[in-house]
């Protein structure tokens, strides 16, 4: 068998780069970072910030790049590779992923409505009660499904229609293709709405107001997470992504150095979209004769409402112009982030079941397509914030920890590092051996008390403890019983998972494959 053939593989390196970059920028880096930014410390967050990407991000992107090229394989493949008990740990990141899409889709499917609206500020003039009332039409609690938003509907298959397109077109002619397209248009969209962000009235409070540090802020530990939690979900760590993606790379490529590329490349992107972001704040601010603090929110509240605000405030033609832009990057970012999670599910699959792609991806756009849906009901916004929560705050985090854990003390932090670094120009110090076994770890597992502590207390955002047992806790007990099903099935060639990169010298094996 040549499995290298039929898994697929990346052209070059760069298309390997595009695509990981592509999967780390995403809404996280578009709405989320300039707000957090912002709240948490203006220009104090960035000492957070850059000790989360030390001590959990770049050793995290290090680990699964290694991994997933080391054992060839998806997630669960990879896992079972390393040892067979841990096989169910890697199907909980292939199911999770496909959670996260099922609302990052629908998110995507109202950025593809408002691109729409764009043309003639279809929001009207007031695009809060717009939002919320005649678009969303919010419900009026988690469990009531009354209303069906058509519009969103159609945006939901649209966008899944895209993902199962370049899913099903494979790795190289597909997600790498696509790429190769989306990243560098959509950094040229940003520097676009960058220099026109920076070069409005106003701007200079809103940059002021980003950037001037507050350090009384760092004593606040909540803060410190915010840091670790936007550097995890940023960065695609612990979904499995950068797994399955590294295991399409050839035999000899530089994982150490790809691995600082992709850090460097997200962080950049984010500070990009805060600036853009905060200069056109500045404007509102200025133009509406308020504090800044009166325009600025983050995510949801951002993109639809806030900006569409804005572009009201910036007349016909630059108001327009904005708006296409704007929810242009928000698609493409979103994209090229979605890609990389229903590659983790669909691998999974192909790898257990030995299945076709074509008909895998396709039974993967179905089932996402299906579960997408539930939020195109009035209740959709509730279920996403609520499923959203739980997978940030423990899925990711937890299996982040697992991950650092069982791959660091069981597999052998020093075997991956000798692997990563036999094949790379820049080594990787035993430095990263620490933080593998005991920082990250140590970081994570607060966190993740942080947060039950937290909830426990103050349940979350006010929903009804029904919901969040329903949504979030039942969610998470599914994602552990379908990881633990999938370990009872067979694999459909028992000699794939005997494959070990440990057991065996790697590369005489693979001169066999
Ligand atoms: N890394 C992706 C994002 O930031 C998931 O949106």
């Amino acid at each position: 068998m040549n499995e290298t053939q039929d898994r697929g593989q990346w052209n070059n390196k760069l298309g390997f780069l595009m695509a990981v970059v592509g999967s780390a920028v995403g809404l996280g880096n578009i709405w989320r970072y300039p707000y957090l930014l912002y709240k948490d410390g203006g220009g104090a967050f960035l000492l957070p910030y850059f000790v989360a990407i030390i001590t959990a991000g770049i050793p995290l992107v290090l680990l699964e790049y290694g991994f997933g090229h080391k054992f060839r394989g998806s997630a669960p493949l990879s896992y079972t590779r390393a040892n067979r008990k841990f096989e169910w740990i890697g199907w909980v990141p292939a199911f999770a992923s496909m959670v996260i899409l099922s609302y990052y889709c629908v998110i995507l499917s109202w950025a593809f409505n408002y691109l729409v609206k764009s043309f003639n500020f279809g929001w009207t003039s007031n695009p809060n009660d717009y939002f919320f009332g005649e678009f969303l039409k919010l419900s009026d609690g988690p469990f009531d499904f009354s209303h069906f938003n058509w519009s969103i509907v159609i945006g939901i298959v649209i966008i899944w229609t895209i993902n199962w397109y370049y899913t099903y077109r494979g790795v190289s002619s597909g997600i790498e293709k696509v790429n190769r397209f989306l990243m560098p248009t959509l950094v040229v969209i940003m520097i676009i709405i960058v220099i026109r962000g920076v070069t409005l009235e106003g701007a200079t409070a809103g940059l002021n107001a980003l950037f001037t540090p507050q350090f009384d802020k760092l004593t606040n530990i909540r803060v410190w997470l915010d840091a670790y939690g936007q550097v995890f979900f940023s960065l695609s760590l612990a979904m499995g992504a950068l797994i399955t993606y590294s295991s399409y790379l050839p035999r000899k490529t530089d994982l150490n150095n790809s691995a600082f590329i992709t850090a460097f490349a997200n962080c950049g992107f984010e500070f990009l979209s805060a600036i853009g972001v905060f200069g056109i704040l500045g404007y509102m601010a200025t133009q509406q004769g308020v504090p800044i603090d009166d325009v600025v929110t983050q995510s949801v509240g951002l993109a639809f409402v806030a900006f569409p605000q804005v572009l009201l405030l910036m007349g016909p033609f630059w108001g327009k112009l904005m708006g296409v832009l704007f929810f242009t990057s928000l698609i493409f970012a979103g994209i090229t982030s979605s890609l990389s999670l229903i590659e983790t599910f669909t691998s999974s699959f192909i790898d257990k079941t030995g299945a076709e792609r074509k008909k895998v991806a396709t039974i993967a756009g179905l089932i996402g397509l299906a579960t997408s849906l539930m939020y195109a009901t009035g209740a959709g916004l509730y279920l996403l914030d609520i499923i959203d929560h739980y997978i940030n705050a423990y899925v990711i985090v937890s299996l982040g920890m697992v991950e650092a854990i069982l791959i660091g003390w069981v597999v052998g932090a020093s075997k991956m590092r000798e692997h990563s670094n036999a094949i790379s120009y820049i080594r990787i110090g035993s430095w990263w051996e620490i933080m593998i076994k005991f920082v990250t770890p140590a970081v994570l597992g607060l966190m993740l008390v942080l947060s039950v502590i937290d909830e426990i207390q103050k349940g979350y955002e006010g929903y009804p403890t029904a919901a969040l047992l329903v949504f979030g806790v039942l969610m998470v007990a599914t994602l552990l019983v379908l990881g633990i099903i999938m370990r009872s099935r067979p694999w459909h060639n028992p000699e794939t998972v005997k494959y070990s990169g440990f057991e065996h010298d790697y590369y005489k094996l693979e001169q066999k494959l």
